[in-house]
This record gives structure tokens, sequence and C-alpha cells, in this order.
């Protein structure tokens, strides 16, 4: 009885609560960022996916350098991209006018070539605004060869 009322052990479990209460809020917190996916928390807590270029950009400008963009243009069409991205027109994509410029403001740290490469191998990494996501063909990465992609990037960029 003496116990609960000496002062130094009330500040003592003032202080465990006290811990036990950050420390549990903390791993909510963590939790939801990470299963939520809640965009600011996941970006503090990830600083690098938004303060640094995407570890594969410098691959890709070595790459883009000595792609061929006229077979690019060739690829475009032999993929199909024409049946969703038009020349000059917003339809159920984005145009391929101007491709080259948007795409070197779409992403903060991205090159115009590692968004556009991006874009054709994980296109749900940066959905353009006020398209759907899910609509870009998905497995890209599995069944394009990757001279295809640099190809196509080239030719983009120039567009
Ligand atoms: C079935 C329709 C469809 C096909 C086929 C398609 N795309 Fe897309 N693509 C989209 C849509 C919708 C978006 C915008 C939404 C998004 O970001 O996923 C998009 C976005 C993009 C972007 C980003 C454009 C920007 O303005 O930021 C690039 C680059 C791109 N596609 C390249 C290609 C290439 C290259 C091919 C062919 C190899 C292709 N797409 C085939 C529908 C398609």
């Amino acid at each position: 009885m003496a116990q609960s009322g000496n002062p130094t052990t009330a500040r003592l479990s003032g202080l465990v609560i006290g811990v036990g209460a950050v420390l549990i809020i903390g791993f909510f917190v963590l939790a939801l960022s990470t299963f939520a996916g809640l965009p600011p928390l996941k970006s503090l807590l990830t600083p690098h996916a938004v303060l640094s270029a995407p570890e594969f950009a410098a691959a890709v400008e070595v790459a883009v350098q000595s792609a061929d963009p006229a077979r690019g243009e060739r690829l475009y069409s032999q993929y199909a991209c024409s049946a969703c991205h038009l020349p000059e027109s917003m339809g159920t994509a984005p145009m391929i006018k101007g491709m080259g410029e948007r795409a070197a403001g779409r992403r903060p740290n991205y090159s115009a070539a590692a968004y556009l490469y991006e874009s054709i191998v994980d296109p749900n990494a940066f959905v353009v605004p006020d398209y759907p996501a899910g609509v870009m063909i998905q497995n890209f990465k599995e069944t394009m060869p990757e001279r295809d992609a640099y190809d196509l990037v080239a030719w983009m960029l120039k567009q």
C-alpha cells in the first residue's frame, strides 16, 4: 500500500506508460503507412524514392544513347501502342505529340528517358493524372526485349 503512494514509483510508472504509448502509436503509424500505403507517410519513410534518381536511370541513359529511334517508331506500330496512344489527340491514353517534353516533368528526379522507360516496364509506378491505372499493358517487362524498350524510349523522346 505504501508503494502506491510513493512519488518516485508514480513518476516511473508514468514514464513507462508514456514510452509504451509512443511505441504503440509508432507501430500503428508504421503499419498504416506500410499496408494502407498512405502516400505522405510512405514518402517520409522512404525518402530515397523521392529524393534521388531511380536505380535504373544511369543504365537507361547509356542504353538510349545508342538506341535506334527509327526502329522505335516501327515498334510503336508492331506492339500496337498506337491502338491507345494516338499521334495528336488525348484519347484512351496520352498522345504521342509532346511525349518527350512531358516526360521530363512527370516525376521529381527522373530524367525524361528514365520516366519513359519506367512507364513501359512498370506502368503503375506513376499513373498519369486523369487516366485510370491498369489500362496501359502491364506485362511488357516480361514480354518485351530490353532493346525494344530502349528504341521506343529513344523515339518517344523526340516526339
Ligand atoms: C490498352 C491501351 C494502351 C496500350 C496498348 C499502350 N498504352 Fe501506354 N498508356 C496507356 C494509358 C491509359 C496510359 C496513362 C495511364 C498510365 O499512366 O498508366 C499510358 C501511359 C503511357 C506512358 C506515359 C505517358 C505520359 O504522358 O506520361 C508511356 C510512355 C506509354 N504509355 C508508352 C506506351 C508504349 C511504348 C506502348 C506500346 C509498347 C503502350 N504505351 C501501349 C494505355 C496504353
